[in-house]
């Protein structure tokens, strides 16, 4: 998958749906946090969210699995002169992130492409300060047709069950909204996927 991320990452911005649905997540956030310290965006591609979060954070770092997105984000950052933002290439599991923290980290639409979800949360419990909060924005449990055949990844997530997990990963608050709802067709069809933010202080 991260081949297919490398790929599309030049052209990613091109689709107006992903700059507005990064849009209307903003403004979620926004709504429960109107400024931070450090920040770090997991998942980034070519850094939308961060972007349409702008003012922020004091400072931001976009980390991603995919040569390709990256490379895309250095060239925004770079064009927007963002030099509050810093890009960082991980590996899976994102050991280049050890010993760092932030006061607050927020994903869209990367989790589902995860296969360990419950390493993840660990992982973003050990990188979030004690008062720092947790953004996760993804799609809601769907039936597969988002993707379509061929995908590996999650489809979607079951609120009880993500709850859950951000539990046991050592969060204790989490509230969740809908807060944007894509529209495809399918079938001759319309479909609607929601996307939820779920958000998670310690
Ligand atoms: C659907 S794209 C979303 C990109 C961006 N957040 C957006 O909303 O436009 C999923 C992103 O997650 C990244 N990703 C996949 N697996 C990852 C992992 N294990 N750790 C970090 N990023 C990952 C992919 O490379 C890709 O850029």
């Amino acid at each position: 998958m991260t081949h297919q991320f490398d790929k599309e990452a030049a052209q990613w911005d091109q689709k107006q749906e992903r700059v507005i649905r990064a849009r209307d997540v903003a403004s979620a956030i926004k709504k429960r946090c109107t400024s931070t310290g450090r920040a770090l965006e997991f998942g980034c591609g070519t850094g939308l969210l961060s972007f349409a979060l702008r003012p922020f954070a004091h400072t931001t770092l976009l980390c991603d699995t995919s040569p390709g997105m990256i490379e895309t984000l250095e060239k925004k950052i770079q064009a927007e002169n963002a030099t509050d933002f810093s890009a960082l290439l991980i590996s899976e599991g994102a050991p280049e992130l050890s010993g760092k923290t932030f006061d607050a980290i927020f994903t869209l639409m990367a989790l589902h492409h995860i296969e360990d979800i419950g390493g993840t949360l660990g992982l973003f419990r050990r990188l979030i300060s004690s008062s720092g909060t947790l953004f996760i924005s993804d799609l809601v449990e769907e039936d597969g047709s988002f993707h379509g055949d061929n995908f590996s990844g999650h489809h979607g997530f079951r609120q009880e069950t993500l709850n859950r997990q951000l539990q046991e990963a050592g969060f204790s608050r989490v509230t969740f909204e809908i807060c944007h709802t894509m529209k495809q067709e399918r079938g001759g069809k319309l479909k609607s996927f929601p996307i939820f933010l779920a958000t998670a202080t310690c």
